[in-house]
């Protein structure tokens, strides 16, 4: 994601941990006809129930939150707070396409918080995709300019936080902020995401060294295969993130075969800004170079690509420079529980940076 370069480092901020009223159950997880509010108890904020204002669910009813007279709540989202979401994050420069987020949300949209204010504005986001039981990613931690130092961000993660349960969750943090996270558990460092983006060099895609293997369109492969390889490396299986991803109408999507194996794909997708290679996962460098430009040359002349690489992962950084894209942003991965070891060696572009392990 372009999320522009933060403008300030706001060091290691000192948090108190709010008291959380853990008797009432903090989060409306979903299920329209329950009322389940966050019913915190901090001396700064009161909270109190409206009256569901919607006749067919209960998104509006949970409780409304006020910190120096802005009313909120927080809870689950809903397919209808996609567009709004969207427009917060482009707001805030990040370059999350719409279809990204509607593919996030049917994969799995029970982990995935909303902070709205009285008018029903989307003024916050954040949340986990889980990966099974077990693990997860945590992603997209944001307030809205206007609200923001109002410890809304501090309360919208203590929720997100009560959604993990005792999941191992890993997140990509933006190097400015590790020791933020670090006070709430996240301490286990793992790879490190170099987000790239620029025009490629198109000298660096003209002689791909595609000997030994076939390049040919996702349509030509089992998606059963395909899904199979990816499972190798991502080491959880997605298959609805995949479907989503890969099939989708926008998407163009290549797999490299030698002997009849998949030995590496890469999927092509228009965002807001650009063009994003999400993911390019190849046994090699030749074939990651063979499928870098066999999806590049489909880039209309003048436009990005964006390309977030494991910094471990040295092909994958020869790669990014050959092609003359330029790093805007250094995002350390952190667990708050263990590390998820896997074959960075045939990462060479992560799938999301914020809700999959690459
Ligand atoms: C980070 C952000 C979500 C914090 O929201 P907020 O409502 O302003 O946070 P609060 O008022 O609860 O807390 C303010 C302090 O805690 C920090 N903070 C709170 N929640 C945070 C979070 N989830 N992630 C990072 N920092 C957070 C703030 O940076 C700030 O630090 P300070 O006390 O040293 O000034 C908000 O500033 C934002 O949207 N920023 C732009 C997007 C972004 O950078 N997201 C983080 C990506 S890693």
């Amino acid at each position: 994601m372009n999320r522009g370069a933060p403008s300030v480092n706001r060091g290691s901020p000192s948090v108190n941990s709010p008291s959380v009223n853990r008797g009432s159950p903090s989060v409306n997880r979903g299920a329209p006809s329950e009322n389940r509010g966050l019913g915190w108890s901090l001396p700064h904020l009161s909270s109190r129930i409206l009256p569901s204002t919607c006749d067919h669910c209960c998104i509006r009813s949970s409780p409304v939150s006020t910190i120096k007279n802005v009313k909120y709540s927080i809870r689950s989202m809903q397919v209808e707070d996609i567009p709004k979401l969207h427009a917060l994050l482009a707001e805030n420069k990040w370059n999350m396409e719409l279809d990204y987020l509607n593919c996030i949300f049917s994969t799995d949209p029970t982990g995935l918080l909303i902070v709205e204010d009285e008018q029903g504005n989307v003024i916050g986001h954040n949340g986990i995709l889980k990966h099974g039981s077990h693990l997860a990613s945590f992603g997209m931690n944001i307030v809205k300019d206007g609200y923001r130092e109002l410890g809304i961000g501090k309360k919208l993660l203590q929720a997100t936080m009560e959604l993990m349960g005792d999941r191992n969750v890993g997140m990509n943090s933006l190097s400015n902020r590790v020791t933020f996270y670090e006070q709430f558990g996240w301490k286990v460092s793992s790879f490190t995401l170099s987000y790239n983006q620029g025009k490629v060099n198109l000298d660096f895609i003209k002689h791909p060294l595609a000997v030994g293997f076939e390049l040919m369109s996702s349509d030509n492969v089992s998606f059963e295969e395909l899904f199979s390889y990816d499972t190798e490396i991502h080491t959880v299986p997605r298959k609805r993130f995949l479907d989503f991803w890969i099939n989708h109408k926008k998407a163009q999507s290549f797999v490299a075969v030698r002997s009849g194996k998949i030995v590496g794909y890469c999927v092509l997708r228009p965002a807001d800004v650009g063009w994003k290679m999400y993911p390019l996962y190849a046994d090699d460098k030749n074939v990651a170079h063979a499928l870098f430009c066999k999806a590049v040359s489909l880039i209309p002349k003048g436009e990005d690509l964006i390309f977030t690489l494991p910094v471990e992962n040295e092909e994958a950084n020869k790669l990014a420079k050959g092609a003359g894209l330029v790093q805007y942003l250094s995002m350390p991965r952190l667990y708050n529980k263990w590390n998820v070891v896997m074959d960075l060696t045939r990462v060479y572009s992560v799938a999301s940076t914020e809700y999959a392990i690459v």
